[in-house]
């Protein structure tokens, strides 16, 4: 199997978790900026948006406890994704209620998504 403890190669469901990552971040990043922008329609779509983020933030999560139970190297970045995105995604009702500029919820989820790409294309190979 190639999943099993041990192989090196690209995990199957860490891919899987990948793939959630990018479609719920597309539609985050979309509804998103169209709420900074202030467009009406996507501020009506603000949980469609808060849906994608979490769908993101399972995916990470998914690709990250997998890893991690194989015991690959250089997991770092991977977890620093994980960790960063539960803090962006706090920055986001944080900036709801006015407490910080929706800017850094975004900085903090782009950041995100580039460790978890970055640090699960590694732990893929290690
Ligand atoms: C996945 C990547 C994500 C990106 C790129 C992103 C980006 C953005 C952007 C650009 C805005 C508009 C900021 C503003 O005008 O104030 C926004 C707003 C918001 N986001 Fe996200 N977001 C993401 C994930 C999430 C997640 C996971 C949650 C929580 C579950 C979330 C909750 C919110 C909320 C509540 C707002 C409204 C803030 C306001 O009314 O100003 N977002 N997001």
């Amino acid at each position: 199997m190639q999943s099993s403890v041990g192989n090196r190669g690209k995990d199957p469901v860490a891919k899987g978790g990948m793939m959630l990552v990018r479609l719920g971040f597309l539609i985050a990043l979309i509804i998103g900026l169209g709420i900074l922008t202030g467009a009406s329609w996507a501020s009506a779509a603000l949980q469609w948006h808060m849906l994608a983020g979490v769908l993101v933030l399972i995916g990470i999560w998914t690709a990250t406890i997998r890893l991690a139970t194989q015991k690959r190297s250089g997991m770092g970045p991977v977890w620093a994704a994980a960790v960063l995105g539960i803090v962006g995604a706090g920055l986001g009702s944080a900036a709801m209620s006015g407490a910080v500029s929706g800017i850094v919820h975004m900085v903090v989820m782009l950041l995100t998504i580039g460790l978890a790409e970055m640090g699960v294309a590694r732990a893929n190979k290690a």
